[in-house]
């Protein structure tokens, strides 16, 4: 019996129904879309630099649209957004405009959290930021805290932790600010926040999470220096200005991570991922699914404005579990969700460790993965910073719900193809986010 797959309107919501049949196996070559972290990115400093900024491979998600309207609304000239080329006209360092209406970075917690620290040092201007339902109840305190030892005012609610914010900008001074976490978003704040701050700005982090900002600011013609040994980063604020640039979007890595574990766990599968953002600071999942004994090979290595790029061969192979900990949980914090997946068809089991990150995320990862995957028959403990798998356990398929989370989303549906029968994910219209197409790609490749 053939797959079925199929896209079924409920009121507001998307329902994914997955029956795998039987004898499925994935082939084809497949393209993925831009990655999420350099699309957001190249968004803002093209329109914080001076002159025409051109954007090719844009991912064209939920999320890069609620960046590229929050800096039209801040007098940045942006192209309508598709795939092709996105120019961006940027306004100047510092020059951006006191908005007539609150700015909403929807579900995405990179426009809020890299945004503030633009906000927040540009004096003599008003700001109010907001987000949806997720974005409201995660933290913002990790980014107001070190913006506020700079001299940022800022309030919101609950004792200035969660959106909406409102930001009154300000001359900010440079600190050195040790993070508690490793967090590209947290060391991207800041760095931003320095580009405008009097002398200079350090970032120490615990481990080294992804490091797009470094290299695009850079690219861009930032004063930045690196220690890689102590995971630091400095910025020279008022050092230079920015100068608009082309910039080429990868394929995104965590998107891929969907087809790298379908490919894995589904019998007799072959998959050729092109054009893969291969950044060392995002590869942990290669590595965590190489630990579990995948077979997956890098061809045609290259550098692509300034990041590595590689088209990506997987074939199915049996899986054995591992433990995941440490310095590589930020290096693949998002695929956490789906390398639970992997973990599920594994012989033997899986901990997932230092993975408390997961809980403040667009849902809490740990619970939602675990509940959900639970239902089709897997045996996942929660831990509070990590999972338990036990591996080979056969799943069956039945309703499931997304949490309005797009890489749940997405893994699930993974999970459903090796499941028995059929499998109904509600709430599927979440995987726009970060993959519109991942449907599509799916009905392709089965
Ligand atoms: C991102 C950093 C990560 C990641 C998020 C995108 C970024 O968050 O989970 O999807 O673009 O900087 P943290 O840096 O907060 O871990």
């Amino acid at each position: 019996m053939p797959a079925s797959i199929a896209l079924k309107q409920n009121d507001s919501q998307q329902d994914l129904i997955i029956d795998p049949g039987s004898g499925l196996a994935l082939q084809g070559r497949i393209r993925i879309p831009g990655d999420k972290s350099i699309s957001h990115r190249a968004l803002m400093l093209g329109a914080i630099a001076q002159g025409k900024t051109t954007i090719e491979g844009l991912l064209l998600g939920e999320d890069p649209r609620s960046t590229a309207a929050c800096f039209r609304a801040m007098g940045a000239e942006i192209s309508e957004l598709n795939a092709e080329s996105v120019t961006v006209r940027g306004i100047g360092l510092g020059e951006l405009r006191e908005p007539t209406d609150v700015l909403n970075a929807g579900n995405s917690g990179t426009t809020l959290r890299l945004m503030l620290g633009l906000l927040a040092s540009h004096p003599g201007r008003f700001f109010s930021v907001t987000g949806d339902n997720s974005l409201r109840s995660r933290p913002m305190s990790r980014v107001v805290k070190p913006l506020q030892q700079m001299g940022a005012q800022i309030w919101g609610r609950k004792n200035n932790t969660l959106a909406p914010l409102a930001i009154q900008g300000q001359q900010l001074k440079g600190i050195h600010y040790h993070s508690p976490i490793a967090s590209a978003q947290v060391k991207s704040c800041i760095l931003l926040a320095g580009l405008c701050a009097e002398g200079e700005t350090t970032v120490t982090e615990p481990a080294l999470s992804r490091d797009h900002s470094e290299r695009m600011l850079e690219a861009f013609g930032a004063k930045l220096t690196r220690d890689p040994a102590t995971h630091s980063v400095t910025i020279t604020g008022n050092a230079a200005t920015l100068t608009g640039q082309k910039v080429i979007v990868p394929g995104d890595i965590s998107s891929a991570a969907f087809w790298l574990v379908a490919a894995a766990i589904v019998p007799g599968s072959e998959l050729v991922i092109e054009n893969v953002g291969v950044n060392p600071t995002r590869t942990g999942i290669l590595e965590a699914l190489d630990l579990m004994g995948a077979d997956i090979t890098l061809e045609n290595e290259r550098t692509v404005t300034g990041e590595p790029v590689a088209d990506l061969r997987v074939r199915h192979s049996s899986l054995k579990g591992c433990t995941i900990a440490g310095d590589i949980i930020p290096r693949l914090i998002d695929e956490i969700p789906i390398l639970a997946v992997a973990a599920a068809f594994a012989k033997g089991n899986t901990t997932i460790q230092d993975a408390a990150e997961l809980r403040v995320k667009e849902s809490d990862r740990l619970a939602v993965t675990a509940t959900q995957l639970n239902r089709m028959g897997a045996k996942i403990a929660e831990r509070p910073d990590g999972l338990e798998i036990t591996g080979e356990t056969p799943l069956r398929g039945t309703e499931l719900d997304s949490h309005e989370d797009h890489r749940i989303t997405m893994s699930l549906a993974i999970a459903a193809l090796n499941a028995q029968g059929k499998t109904t994910i509600h709430g599927a219209e979440a995987a726009a986010i970060s993959y519109p197409k991942f449907v599509d790609t799916l009905i392709q490749v089965t």
